[in-house]
């Protein structure tokens, strides 16, 4: 039995997936990296240095560590003005009336999300006391695809895996879920998503059942 709902935060709960190729072409333009939309798929879910390391090897750039830093913290200063004029507005197409729901049917929600901006975001949003646990980038070791911040938020909620079911639109977010053992509904594209037990464009629309019977 599904007893809690864990939510990436990036293009889950919100649309800060725009802001981040936003702030990603920036600086490959800078660098004269092609990088488009396409590329830029390869970043969902996956850390601010890793992101970073795809980008330069796009362009066969070999760069040392401080350099690497310097760009990262670039890219993040750009990121953070971006998030820093978001509200509510910005929370995707039925998500709020979705985790309502959760609440009052008693199923437990949690936030699992890579980014180390997580805290910042949810206060822009007013959800910072909404979930029953929040994991972000600054409390785990291994990034998704590894199962390390689904489990941790799991056991945070002391619960099963089994018991749990996760919402992903990255493709490293929906292995790293199943790694965990964890059912997975991914939010976005059928094509792009393939691992996932259910896609579903949005949570317009959607209620229990949809874990219910997952
Ligand atoms: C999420 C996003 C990634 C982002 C990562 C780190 O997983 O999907 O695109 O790179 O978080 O975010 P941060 O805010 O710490 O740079
Ligand atoms: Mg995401």
């Amino acid at each position: 039995m599904i007893k809690a709902c864990i939510f990436d935060l990036d293009g889950v709960i919100v649309d800060t997936a725009k802001y981040h190729y936003m702030a990603w072409k920036k600086l490959a333009d800078q660098l004269n990296i092609p990088f488009n939309k396409k590329d830029n798929e390869r970043l969902k879910g996956v850390s601010r240095m890793k992101s970073l390391e795809i980008i330069l090897d796009l362009g066969n750039l070999n760069l040392r560590h401080e350099e690497k830093e310097e760009l990262a913290q670039k890219k993040n200063n750009w990121y953070v003005e971006y998030i820093n004029n978001m509200d509510k507005n910005e929370l995707l197409p039925g998500v709020e009336e979705f985790i309502k729901n959760l609440k009052r049917k008693g199923i437990k929600i949690a936030i699992a999300s890579a980014s180390k901006n997580t805290k910042l975001i949810l206060k822009r949003l007013n959800l910072e006391e909404v979930f029953d646990a929040v994991i972000d980038g600054t409390m785990i070791s291994n990034a998704k695809p590894n199962p390390e911040i689904f489990l941790k938020a799991s056991n945070y909620l002391n619960l099963k895996p089994e018991e749990c079911v996760v919402f992903e639109d990255a493709v490293a977010g929906v292995q790293a879920a199943k790694r965990a053992g964890m059912k997975v509904i991914g939010v976005g594209e059928e094509e792009v998503l393939k691992g996932a037990d259910k896609v579903i464009k949005n949570f317009k629309n959607i209620n229990f059942t949809l874990i219910e019977f997952i």
